[in-house]
């Protein structure tokens, strides 16, 4: 048996690869740096679905349909009541999408592909006491999700800093997250139930909750040379350190270099961004050096969560609304995931070892 199925080989899959000795990561036979920064978010997703779904569109077709799909999300906006307002974004967000009919075929997984898109930059305004503004189906999906959450036309800059985030975090393998939507699929409920159990395993701090709480850190640390003092009193107490470890990486998570350098372009040009890259990079130094003599045996490098922190807070997304972006992105996955474990037909129903009393003999 093993607790946290480490080693476990549950599917099969033609969507991602992830090695974790060499770190690096595979998304259909594109290596990640082949893909982020190169191939919108948009087409990433038709890659994913291609072979999954039928009538899948052409590139062209399909950025225009989900387009489409999210002026239909606009429409869940009415439902951001005050109950929604009160709610953590993600859990307001996956509340909303739970209104979204279950369905197999490719109209729904454009719905719920672009509902986060949509959702979460309604929810945002309205808890600043603003309208929520309506999509433009014309332009890229990352570029789109901006202007509706400040309003205004994002830069080049910034816009390809969130579409390579997307892309990043598309797919990564049978992860936590990913798992849970295939058992969904198992069952054959549905892809709305499957992006559910997604969205209700990602939030959690080991998996996709991790960056907000990286911006606790960096704001506790404060200056570079605090790094020391604060990470060894968090191991002390026995914290984990955010943004740092993984169940597959031994080495350093591809997707960290991937986000750097984008916050990295980002910070050109921005008064702020270089003074945070700066902390940043001192914290991860400092973290990766007493992290090593913390824990000899156990290789912990720097994983995506560390960078997502910088590249989401410079975008101008509050804290505990990164892991809805981060959602926003693997909701490609889980949708291809979910097809996928679906056209097996098998439902995953593993065994568990008893090991509680056994019944009272009778007398
Ligand atoms: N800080 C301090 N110690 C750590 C950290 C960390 N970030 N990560 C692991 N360790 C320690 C554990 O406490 C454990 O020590 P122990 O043997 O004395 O109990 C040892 O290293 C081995 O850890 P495991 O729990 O076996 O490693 P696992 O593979 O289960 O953990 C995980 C992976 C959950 C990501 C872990 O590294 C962690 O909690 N990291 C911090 C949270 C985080 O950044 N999550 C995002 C992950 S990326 C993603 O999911 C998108």
């Amino acid at each position: 048996m093993s607790m946290g199925l480490e080693n476990v080989v549950a599917a099969e899959t033609c969507l991602s690869s992830v090695d974790g000795a060499n770190g690096v990561l595979v998304i259909k036979g594109y290596a990640l740096d082949q893909i982020a920064g190169h191939m919108p978010f948009e087409e990433v997703a038709r890659l994913l679905f291609t072979g999954l779904f039928d009538d899948l569109p052409d590139a062209a077709t399909f950025a225009a349909r989900l387009g489409r799909a999210r002026e239909e999300a606009f429409a869940l906006g009415p439902y951001i009541d005050d109950g929604i307002l009160a709610l953590p974004p993600m859990d307001g967000m996956r509340a909303l999408i739970a209104r979204i009919e279950d369905g197999e075929d490719i109209e729904t997984a454009l719905g719920l592909l672009a509902a986060p898109a949509v959702l979460l930059p309604a929810i945002l305004r309205r808890r600043r006491g603003l309208s929520p503004l309506p999509p433009t189906p014309g332009q890229g999906h990352a570029a789109d999700m901006l202007h509706m959450l400040t309003g205004k036309t994002p830069s080049p800059e910034a816009a390809g800093a969130l579409d390579t985030y997307l892309v990043t975090v598309a797919d990564h393998g049978l992860n936590a997250s990913t798992f849970a939507a295939r058992v969904v699929a198992s069952t054959w409920s549905g892809l709305t139930s499957s992006v559910l159990a997604g969205l209700a395993a990602l939030k959690g701090p080991l998996h996709g909750g991790a960056p907000g709480p990286v911006i606790a850190m960096l704001d506790g640390i404060g200056r570079p040379d605090n790094a020391e003092a604060w990470i060894e009193a968090a191991l002390a107490r026995g914290d984990r350190l955010m943004g740092f470890g993984h169940r597959i990486y031994k080495v350093r998570d591809p997707r960290a270099d991937a986000l750097k350098a984008a916050v990295r372009r980002m910070s050109e040009g921005s008064n702020v961004l270089p003074g945070r890259l700066m902390l940043a990079e001192a914290v991860e130094a400092a973290a990766l050096r007493i992290l090593q003599a913390h824990k000899p045996d156990r290789p912990l490098d720097v994983n995506v969560e560390f960078y997502t922190a910088l590249l989401l807070e410079a975008l101008g997304f509050p804290p505990d609304a990164f892991t809805a972006v981060f959602a926003t992105g693997r909701t490609a996955g889980w949708l291809a995931h979910a097809r996928e474990q679906r056209l097996t037909g098998r439902l995953i129903r593993p065994q568990s070892a008893y090991v509680g009393p056994a019944p009272a003999e009778a007398a």
